[in-house]
Parts: structure tokens; sequence; C-alpha cells
């Protein structure tokens, strides 16, 4: 075994305990955060986790995927001073009960979970996300968020966790550099944004909505968005300064909620975004 490396060969090993089934969403979401970690899946994002300071608890990679690493993510793995596991495919997928594709897995201390003030701090442009308790959707909308040059992210207390792993994965660890928290009170906890000159925007399908392309986006603003069956709740709505529309071909009820989103943060996005510089 190359020198730093640990090889591990028993799926019930219990220095591999942070990368038990990870399939069961149940067991990981009640361990995670109780236990302070969370992990990162493949080289790209697990290279993210390290390059925007994270501390790794553990590295854990398949029989030969030591060797195809890139040699910058190789000498950041050794430099961390972190047990690196290897083992057989077959073993990866005892432990956390699926075919680990990419071969790579990370566990990482979980930070504490920020302030709003922090979260807000300089920030122009904020989404907010009601009941989006799909991890899927919560990693699309950061990558969005974070392509589109929205610059914080506030979650109710019933969304799913961005720093799941599904969701660090689809959000392709732009997660790890998006400022955001939770909000404890809700909706009551919008008001901070009110205090704090944010115009709140709720985006519904709602008809009597303002059309998304009519909106003069202020200078700082926050854009709501709700849950795939039901949207905003009437608190959430009311709690708006306006609600917003991105209008669609007829008869279409709705958009997912990302792709929703994604279209919103365009519009509405600071002037510099995609290379438009200002006029002086
Ligand atoms: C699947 S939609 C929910 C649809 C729900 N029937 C409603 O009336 O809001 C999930 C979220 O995506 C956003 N959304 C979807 N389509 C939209 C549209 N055409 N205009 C504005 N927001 C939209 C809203 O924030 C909504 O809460």
């Amino acid at each position: 075994v190359t020198a730093g490396l640990t090889r591990v060969g028993a799926p019930d090993d219990e220095r591999l305990r942070d990368y038990v089934r990870l399939t069961d969403i149940a067991l990981r979401l009640r361990t995670e955060v109780a236990h302070g970690l969370f992990l990162a899946e493949g080289e790209l994002v697990i290279g993210r986790a390290l390059d925007t300071g994270h501390q790794p608890r553990s590295f854990l990679l398949a029989d030969n995927r030591w060797e195809l690493l890139a040699d910058g993510l190789r000498a950041q793995i050794l430099a961390a001073g972190v047990p690196v596991f290897v083992g057989a495919h077959d073993v990866l997928e005892q432990v956390t009960g699926y075919h680990v594709h990419r071969g790579s897995l990370a566990s990482f201390h979980r930070p504490a979970l920020r302030g709003v003030a922090e979260v807000l701090a300089g920030a122009r442009r904020v989404v907010v996300l009601e009941e989006v308790n799909n991890h899927t959707n919560v990693g699309a909308i950061v990558r969005g968020a974070a392509a589109l040059g929205f610059d914080a992210l506030l979650l109710d207390p019933r969304s799913a966790d961005p720093l799941y792993r599904r969701a660090v994965r689809v959000s392709m660890g732009a997660v790890f550099s998006l400022p955001w928290t939770r909000l404890t009170a809700w909706p009551e906890g919008l008001q901070v944004l009110r205090d704090q000159g944010f115009r709140l925007l709720a985006l519904t399908p709602d008809e009597a909505a303002t059309p998304l392309q009519d909106v003069v986006p202020p200078e700082r603003l926050a854009v709501l968005l709700g849950a795939e069956g039901a949207g905003l709740t009437p608190g959430a709505l009311a709690a708006a300064d306006a609600g917003v529309r991105i209008p669609m071909a007829a008869g279409v009820d709705s958009l997912n909620v990302a792709a929703a989103a994604a279209v919103a943060f365009w519009g509405l996005r600071v002037p510099h975004v995609g290379g438009e510089v200002p006029a002086a």
C-alpha cells in the first residue's frame, strides 16, 4: 500500500462508520447533522470542498482510484493528515449500500450554521426556499444561484439539507461557496430581510402576479420559491412585497422549482453577471 494510505477489507470496520448505509436517507439525515459531518462524492466535489477550506475527517477510495487522481488532489489529500482508506469496490459497496461508481468519497466536518446577519452581509441577491424538500432541487437551485450571481441562500426550517450528499453533488460543490443558513422562525423570520432593505419577491405562477419581464430589479432583492406540490404557503406569500410570475404557455400549471429559480435568477440578476459592465 502507498505510504499514507490505509487498506480496509472488512465492511464492518468501525473506522468506516461515516460511510455506512449512504442510501438510507432517513438514517443519514438523522445522523449526519447529529454527528457533525457531511459527505462529498467524486473528485471534483472533494477538491472543491478542500479548496474552500472544509476540514476532512477521512477519505475512502476504491482500489485503483488513488493512482487516477490528479497530482494536486493527491497532494492535498495527503497533506490533510487524516486517514485515507482504500478498499475493493465490493467493500465500498457493502459499506455504503451502493456502487460508488466514481470510487471516491470523503467525510468532512460540517461547518457550524452561520448567523443570518453574516450570510446577508454585503449580499444583493438572496434566494429563499420554503419547503423545498427534494435534495436534487436544492442542489440545482444552489448551482443556478452561484452561476447567476445570487450571493446568499436562506432556508425555512423544512427545506432539504444543502450539505446532504446528493444536494452537494448536484450543486457541483457550489454549496461550499454560497453563504447559506436556516431561518428558525417561519415566516416571521423573513422580516430580517426587510429590515436590511431587501425587497421580497414571491415567485408564483399565479396569473395575478407581475410578469418577470416587467420587474425592475431593486438594489437588494430576495426571491422566495416554494414547494413542488403546493407552492408558497399563504403566510410566505403574505410576507412578500410582491408576487412575480414567469409567463408560461397556455395550459401549463407550473415549472419545476429549480427551473423556475434559474429563469428568475437570470431575469433579476445584478447587471454585471455575464460580463455586462455597468456604464461608468
Ligand atoms: C412546482 S411549483 C408549485 C406550483 C403550485 N401549483 C403553485 O401554484 O405555486 C414550485 C415553485 O416553483 C416556482 N414556480 C414554478 N413555476 C413558476 C412560474 N411560472 N412563475 C413563477 N414561479 C414559478 C414557485 O416558487 C413555486 O412555488
